[in-house]
């Protein structure tokens, strides 16, 4: 770990019409566990979504390892691998194996190192022997935990996860939290579930698409406190 390639953001905004929802002077993210909080609509999916280029910047730059997002997009999305929000929004194929190969085989890797990569996936996520299994009729937690094996089949350098733990329980969010603590990627996690920044190196906190605090997740999550009790003392 800790050799992960940077992401550097300077002078991005992202703007919709005439709102400017994202506006960032300049972010350097090292650290292996990086947390993102916020309101709803501070711009936390908006920001993670310019890591692997699936937003492009209104101005400024997004580099990953050096690789502006905009002119890279298919070698940063080789580098970022993408966890959305909502698992049926990404899982695609019938079957788990059927699942996991499909983005393996846009890999063009040969069927050996593919049987491997999911072999170990599928073992990290606790879905070994299930190949067969429909992957549409798997419960939201199963879901969640193909989509992060599918991704990490691909070995992303880097794994950003839009609010993963939103669907389970909490033996599920302690089991999620057990599967990223040994992965050996940089980990980018926007959530509304504080309690899984704990022992993060890093957390942003977003408000109104600017970063209003960035510091360990204790500090982070106190500078989020305050900001939700003014506001709602200003209401
Ligand atoms: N394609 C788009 N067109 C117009 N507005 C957009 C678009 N995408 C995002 N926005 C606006 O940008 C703002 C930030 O959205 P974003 O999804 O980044 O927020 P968020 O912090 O992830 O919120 P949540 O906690 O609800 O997921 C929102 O007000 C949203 O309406
Ligand atoms: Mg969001």
């Amino acid at each position: 770990m800790g050799d992960a390639p940077a992401i550097e953001l300077n002078q991005v905004t992202v703007r919709h019409g005439k709102r400017t929802v994202l506006d960032i002077d300049d972010l350097r993210l090292t650290d292996e566990r990086i947390g993102l909080i916020g309101a709803n609509g501070s711009g936390k999916s908006t920001l993670l979504r310019c890591l692997n280029g699936l937003v492009t910047p209104s101005s400024g730059q997004v580099r990953v390892d050096g690789l502006d997002t905009a002119q890279s997009i298919r070698q940063v999305r080789r580098k970022v691998g993408f966890v959305f929000q909502d698992p049926e929004a990404q899982i695609v194929m019938p079957t788990i194996a059927e699942e996991m190969d499909l983005g393996l085989k846009a890999q063009r890797l040969p069927s050996s190192v593919r049987r491997e990569r999911m072999a170990d996936a599928l073992q990290r996520f606790g879905l070994q022997g299930r190949e067969e299994d429909s992957a549409h009729l798997l419960s939201g937690g199963e879901k969640r935990r193909l989509t992060l094996a599918s991704i990490f089949a691909m070995h992303p350098d880097i794994l950003v996860m839009d609010e993963p733990t939103i669907m389970l329980d909490l033996p599920g969010r302690r089991q999620f939290r057990r599967m990223i603590d040994p992965l050996p990627q940089r980990v980018l996690i926007a959530t509304h579930d504080l309690e899984l920044l704990e022992g993060f190196q890093r957390v942003l906190v977003l408000d109104d698409g600017r970063i209003h605090a960035d510091g360990s997740p204790r500090a982070a999550i106190e500078a989020y406190l305050d900001l939700v009790d003014a506001r709602e003392a200003a209401a």
